[in-house]
């Protein structure tokens, strides 16, 4: 079983699949690992490193392509549409395609992945499950988009975070609001907490509460209940229009009252909902922050720009995409991670093997044997969803 790593080929993008630190368990497990030169160069891994390990480092993409019985990217067809489809015309017949391929966001890029006859799996649809948590790539993103958006904020921010007792006086503590403790917005909370924020949290699900308060976030409650707020894979559910709209009205004083909000709620398959008006920015005070996690979503704030950084009323909206990337070296360490124990489950006696039984295997494959197969992905295909709702994270 020949892995190959290609270089990542979204412009800006800096990490890489594999890191040579995993690369022992895949060749006791008799794979043979080929890395594309500068693969991992961006993300602090020389080729010298992979080599060390025992990986075979190759110039050309194409030939990577040509030898590898199963590509490793991170950014796949689907969820990169930039360049991706430039790597269509290098997949073939029954080699394996494993990366986060934004297979419920744009699904007619299954369907072209799947006419190459490759078997592709998408790691964002990993089941929430307990032994597939050490293969959860998405949290291992969100992980790190929580804790950078925090620091992105901190750094903008023309206040400092920690209250401090001088001998210039008392300089009292800035004050993060948090909506939408995920996986992302718990890290944002602990990492504000970490800087000596006075952090709190709003989310719909109701087990949100104790989550929040176990990393130290105060939890805000609303006079407000959410229906079926979470659905049985553990992410919230959409609520319709005038659950947003109280929400919102709840909401805008708490957001008046902080420093900085990042906003990280989303619910899967669909735009991501806006709780932060033109208006809600307008009543915070000049040199206010939000970070906008949802940002490649459509936003949480009305007033976000895709991919950029505003100044409004004196509030600075940053709403930069793909976050994780800007940590490349640790972010690609943990996706490494994620993907190796992903590729050591699905490989048996040195062979890829396709156990639908298994719910890890079945949840993830997306495309086999010219079709796509994943029922949720076919679904989608005969009545494609609006262009917005796209998937997270990657
Ligand atoms: P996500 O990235 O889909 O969404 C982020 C957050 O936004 C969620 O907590 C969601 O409830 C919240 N949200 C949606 N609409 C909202 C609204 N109108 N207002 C406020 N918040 C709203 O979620 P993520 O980060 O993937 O995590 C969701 C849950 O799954 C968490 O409880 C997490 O701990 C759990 N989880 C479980 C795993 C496992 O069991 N293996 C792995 C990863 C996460």
């Amino acid at each position: 079983m020949i892995i190959g790593v290609p270089k990542e080929s979204f412009p800006g993008e800096r990490r890489v699949a594999l890191v040579p630190t995993v690369l022992p368990a895949l060749l006791k497990a008799g794979c043979e690992v080929m890395v594309e030169a500068e693969a991992g160069a961006a993300a602090g891994w020389a080729d010298a490193a992979y080599a060390e390990k025992g990986a075979k480092i190759l110039s050309s993409r194409d030939e990577l392509f040509k030898r590898a019985d199963a590509v490793l990217q991170v950014l796949c067809h689907g969820a990169n549409d930039r360049t991706g489809h430039d790597d269509l015309k290098l997949l073939r017949r029954d080699q394996v395609l494993a990366g986060f391929l934004r297979p419920l966001g744009s699904p007619q890029t299954v369907q072209e992945i799947a006419a190459t006859g490759a078997i592709a799996f998408a790691i964002e649809l990993m089941p929430r499950i307990t032994r597939a948590q050490p293969m959860d790539a998405l949290s291992s993103m969100a992980t790190v988009c929580g804790y950078k958006a925090v620091l992105l904020a901190a750094d903008t921010l023309p206040r400092m975070f920690p209250m401090m007792v001088t001998a210039a006086g008392t300089i009292s503590p800035a004050r993060v609001l948090i909506v939408g403790a995920g996986v992302a917005g718990l890290q944002a909370i602990a990492t504000a907490r970490r800087l000596g924020a006075v952090v709190s949290a709003y989310d719909v699900r109701p087990a949100a509460k104790e989550q929040v308060q176990s990393v130290g976030g105060r939890f805000v409650e609303l006079e407000l209940e959410a229906q079926d707020a979470q659905d049985a894979r553990g992410y919230a559910r959409a609520q319709d229009e005038s659950f947003y709209r109280r929400q919102r009205e709840l909401l805008a004083r708490v957001v008046a009252e902080s420093d900085v909000v990042i906003a990280a709620a989303v619910v899967p398959g669909k735009r991501a909902p806006v709780l932060i008006t033109r208006d809600m920015v307008a009543r915070m005070a000049p040199g206010s922050v939000i970070v906008d996690l949802a940002a490649e979503r459509g936003g949480n704030c009305a007033a976000t720009r895709p991919n950029q950084v505003l100044v409004e009323h004196g509030v600075t909206i940053i709403g930069y995409f793909n976050l994780a990337s800007s940590t490349p070296n640790h972010a690609s360490l943990m996706y490494a991670r994620n993907l190796t124990a992903f590729f050591l489950h699905l490989l048996k006696d040195g062979k890829i093997a396709l156990d639908m039984e298994d719910e890890i295997t079945r949840e993830t494959l997306v495309t086999r044997g010219g079709e796509v197969v994943h029922p949720r992905v076919r679904e989608m295909l005969s009545s494609p969803p609006p262009q917005t709702g796209v998937e997270h994270g990657a």
